[in-house]
Order: C-alpha cells, then sequence, then structure tokens
C-alpha cells in the first residue's frame, strides 16, 4: 500500500467513539499496522480501560479509552476514525475539534455523505475549518461501494438511462444502540406516526446517497422527495442492539425512500429498509438500470456490517492525500483495494 504520511510510517489514528462500529475498525487498524494513538469514548463502563479489551479483542494494545477527547487531539494524529453518530447537528462539534487541532476526519457518519443541502451551514462551516487547518473531512461506509461507486461503474456501461432504482437491506441489530434508537425500533405504530407527525422524519442514508450519485453523474437535482414506512412485527421480536423485546405492531425497523428527479430527466430511486432480521436473513443490495440496456446489478449476500469498517479503513490513505475542505462523497476518487499494511 502507497504510505500517505511523511518519513514513510503507518499513519498515526484516533479511534473516535468505540461502539459496534469502532471496535470492529480498531481490529482492521491494527492488521494493516496503523499506529493507534489515542481512543475517545463516553460512557464510564469503557473510559480508562485498554482499548482492545473494550473493542473485544483478544489482546491489550496499550492504548486507554480516554473522554476528553481535546486532551487526545492535542497529542497530535494524522487522521481520526469516528464512528459516533449520523447528523450533523450532533457531529459538527466532534469533527470540528478534529479539524481545528490539524486532525483529517474520515467518518461514517451518514450526513457527511452529502451535507451540502441537508445541513448547508454547519458544512460549510465544517469545510472552511478544514481549509484553514489543511486538513480533509470525508465520509465513506457502506455508501461508499455499494450505493455509489458500483452503481456510477455500472453507468458507465448504459448509452442511455431514464431511471434508476435501488433496494437495500441492512439488520439492525449488525450495529449499536446509536442506529436502532434512531429508527425507533420498538415503538407502538401509533407513537411513531405521532413522532412522525410532529417532528418530521430526518432523511437518513437514502437522500444524502442519491444527492452524491447525481452529482457524481454531472447531473442536476430538479426534485427530491423523501417517505418513511415503518416495518412491523408480527411475532414478538428481539432487538440484541437495545437488549429488548419488540411486540406484535410495534416498529422493528423502516423503510427510508428517496425519488430524486434531475433537470436532464433521468430519475434516481432508493429505498433503504433497516430492520431487526429473523435467523437466516441476508443484507442485500438491488439496483435495476431502466434505459438503454436495461441493466441489473444483485448483491445476494452484502455483509455490511463489515464492509462499513473495511471500506472506511481502506479510505484512510486516500483521505490523508486528499486537498483540505470537506469532501462529499462525490468529490472523493474511486475506492479500491489497499492491499498488506500501511
Ligand atoms: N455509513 C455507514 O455505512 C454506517 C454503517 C453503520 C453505522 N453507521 C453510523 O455510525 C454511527 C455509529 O454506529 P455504531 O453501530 O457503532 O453505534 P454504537 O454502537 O451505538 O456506537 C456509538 C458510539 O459513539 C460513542 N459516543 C457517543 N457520544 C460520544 C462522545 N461524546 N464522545 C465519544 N464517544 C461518543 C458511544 O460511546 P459510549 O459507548 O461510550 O457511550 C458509542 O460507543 C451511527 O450513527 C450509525 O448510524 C454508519
Amino acid at each position: 500500500m502507497a504510505n500517505p504520511t511523511e518519513a514513510n510510517k503507518p499513519p498515526r489514528v484516533i479511534v473516535y467513539g468505540v461502539g459496534a462500529m469502532g471496535a470492529t475498525v480498531t481490529r482492521l487498524l491494527l492488521d494493516k499496522g496503523a499506529r493507534i494513538v489515542g481512543a475517545i469514548g463516553r460512557s464510564p463502563a469503557k473510559v480508562g480501560r485498554d482499548l482492545g479489551d473494550v473493542a473485544g479483542l483478544d489482546r491489550q494494545v496499550g492504548v486507554t479509552v480516554e473522554s476528553d477527547a481535546r486532551q487526545v487531539l492535542a497529542r497530535g494524529a494524522d487522521i481520526a476514525v469516528v464512528c459516533v453518530g449520523s447528523y450533523l447537528e450532533t457531529m459538527h462539534d466532534h469533527f470540528a475539534l478534529c479539524l481545528e487541532h490539524g486532525v483529517n476526519v474520515v467518518t461514517i457518519e451518514e450526513e457527511a455523505v452529502y451535507p451540502w443541502t441537508t445541513a448547508p451551514d454547519l458544512a460549510q462551516s465544517l469545510d472552511a475549518l478544514a481549509r484553514v487547518n489543511g486538513v480533509t473531512l470525508a465520509a465513506s461506509g457502506a455508501q461508499d461501494i455499494f450505493w455509489m461507486n458500483l452503481i456510477t461503474t455500472l453507468l458507465g456501461a448504459s448509452h442511455h438511462v431514464d431511471k434508476v432504482i435501488g433496494q437495500c437491506c441492512w439488520n439492525v441489530d449488525d450495529y449499536g444502540p446509536e442506529v436502532a434508537t434512531h429508527l425507533n425500533i420498538g415503538q407502538p405504530r401509533e407513537a411513531f406516526d405521532q413522532y412522525v407527525s410532529e417532528h418530521g422524519w430526518p432523511e437518513f442514508v437514502a437522500r444524502q446517497n442519491l444527492e452524491a450519485l447525481v452529482s457524481r453523474l454531472n447531473l442536476t437535482v430538479q426534485d427530491i422527495r423523501s417517505d418513511v414506512t415503518p416495518v412491523l412485527a408480527n411475532e414478538p421480536v428481539i432487538c440484541r442492539a437495545l437488549g429488548i423485546e419488540v411486540q406484535i405492531g410495534s416498529l422493528i425497523g423502516t423503510i427510508d425512500r428517496t425519488v430524486v428527479t434531475t433537470q436532464e430527466g433521468p430519475v434516481f430511486e432508493l429505498s433503504m429498509e433497516g430492520r431487526v432480521y429473523r435467523e437466516g436473513e441476508n443484507d442485500t443490495n438491488r439496483w435495476q438500470v431502466q434505459g438503454e440496456p436495461n441493466l441489473d446489478l444483485i448483491n445476494e449476500s452484502v455483509p455490511y456490517r463489515f464492509t462499513t469498517c473495511s471500506s472506511l479503513v481502506n479510505r484512510i490513505p486516500d483521505v490523508i492525500a486528499a486537498p483540505p475542505g470537506l469532501l462529499s462523497l462525490d468529490q472523493m476518487g474511486t475506492p479500491s483495494y489497499k492491499h498488506g499494511t500501511f
């Protein structure tokens, strides 16, 4: 793997957020020979312990999980791998702290995939902060490969496109409580409906993903429509992420759907189903291109949990080498496998 850092050394990495994803990322970073120079956590159950223990590895890594992010960042690093939350509103200050300390950020925070229209002020302020400090903030995760770059590559074989339809399904229990809580898992249908009618439903993954896709294709958004459909339990279902039993009629997931029409004509639709699986179910990824010719892309079994983390880690050299600023996914180059160690 090309070495992105000075003096031919592997990158110095901070693990920011040691939940379900941060734990897997830690193992992959160690496999790749990254120098983990800090770990940031929140709960008293994790803070003060060795990162290897917290991440469920069978060895100590000699890095203590700390709660004072400022202190960890002040010691310096090439990049922080941030696996904490989903929206810029909650993530802005975490990212800003990294950027202020001259530390690049690669994250699985979903809105950072394309934050320019859903959180424009926060995105612009982070972009400015990154430029001033000469560092980069970029997102990766399942979007990077399975919902973006595979599709743009497939469309390279199209002569004319009328419509692109994506359908994906992933298991809520593959992730931590952050995701399950966000999706209202376990809430009765009526409570969910009331919540959505009072607060609206924050667009989650599908919108940002399609906007990045459309931008990469140099098309112009004309209209964006999103909706959410609750997926309800028809028998009691255990949600491991929350440690609860979901009752019949309550939520085991949601289907978030966004449709983007473009001024040039092609229409893009993505339905993203996140729900608690039953035994034997697999994550799926299906895309259909209507046009000349019609094309299909089908991944019958996609391990999104793992590939979220492996895609993120593979992006580390790209992000360190990228120009300063907040780079949405359409602005990043094509991802690739990185063999061996950093
Ligand atoms: N883009 C993608 O493909 C993709 C895929 C999966 C997940 N995600 C997103 O990634 C995020 C993390 O997912 P997950 O499954 O790892 O969730 P999780 O297990 O709930 O982990 C979230 C972690 O963030 C930590 N955290 C929260 N506030 C913090 C703070 N102020 N300082 C330090 N750490 C803090 C929590 O720490 P404590 O445990 O100490 O409280 C927890 O460990 C979610 O928002 C999820 O939606 C994205």
